[in-house]
């Protein structure tokens, strides 16, 4: 499994949750990442952990003030992206040119998207991997596989429609081991989480706790 822990902008220290991450990862047959704020890449990426980027524009290098260019990431030391996070959505021709910036910086993409609909739509676009998050279980504690399963199954479905090499994420409310077995359990092939980790007391804690049934 993929447990790629999205730090959002809250208030945590990144490079502590990215020790926490990394040593998390040495111990456990599971991938891990972290996906800190741009501004925060090199010094995550330095720990040694995976780090992924929260965002890149469709855009080349240029005239783009205010843009994340997608070759600027990796330089940082990224070795992925999220796009289109339900807290920065984009329009469908900007999420293919945000794939496609990745693409040629080499990023790993994944891009989030709300229900199976958009999943399939998503998936078309050629990623490496989707992540189905209902908006509404967003930073809830509810974990997605146990309020909704039925929008997770849909969503490996319409992505294996459209083209089996897209790996599945899901996330939404995810905070615990369980949660992540019922994840794998409905067909995904790894978690997108944040609260559960860059807001708990003891981020290690709760990442070894996600970890240990897997
Ligand atoms: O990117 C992960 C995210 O949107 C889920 O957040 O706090 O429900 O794990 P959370």
């Amino acid at each position: 499994m993929f447990v790629l822990v999205n730090l959002k902008t809250y208030p945590c220290d990144p490079v502590a949750v990215a020790e926490a991450v990394r040593d998390v990862d040495e111990s456990t047959d599971a991938r891990l990442a972290v996906a800190p704020q741009a501004a925060d890449l090199a010094r995550v990426a330095e720990t040694g952990v995976e780090t992924w980027a929260q965002h890149v524009d469709p855009i080349e290098h240029g005239s783009n003030t205010g843009h994340t260019l997608a070759e600027s990431v990796a330089d940082a030391g990224a070795v992925g992206t999220l796009i289109n996070h339900s807290e920065k959505r984009l329009k469908l021709a900007d999420i293919d040119g945000s794939v496609r910036a990745a693409e040629r910086a080499g990023l790993e993409t994944v891009v989030c998207a709300n229900n199976p609909e958009q999943i399939g739509a998503a998936a078309a676009l050629g990623p490496d991997a989707v992540a189905v998050e209902p908006p509404e279980l967003i930073g809830t504690g509810t974990p997605v596989s146990q309020a909704d399963p039925d929008i997770v199954e849909d969503a490996v479905e319409a992505a294996d429609n459209v083209d089996s090499e897209v790996s599945v994420l899901c996330g939404a409310g995810i905070s615990t081991g369980d949660d992540v077995v019922a994840a794998g359990d409905l067909g995904a092939e790894g978690v997108l989480l944040a609260s559960g980790v860059a807001k708990a007391d003891d981020p290690q804690a709760a990442l070894e706790d996600l970890v240990d049934p897997l």
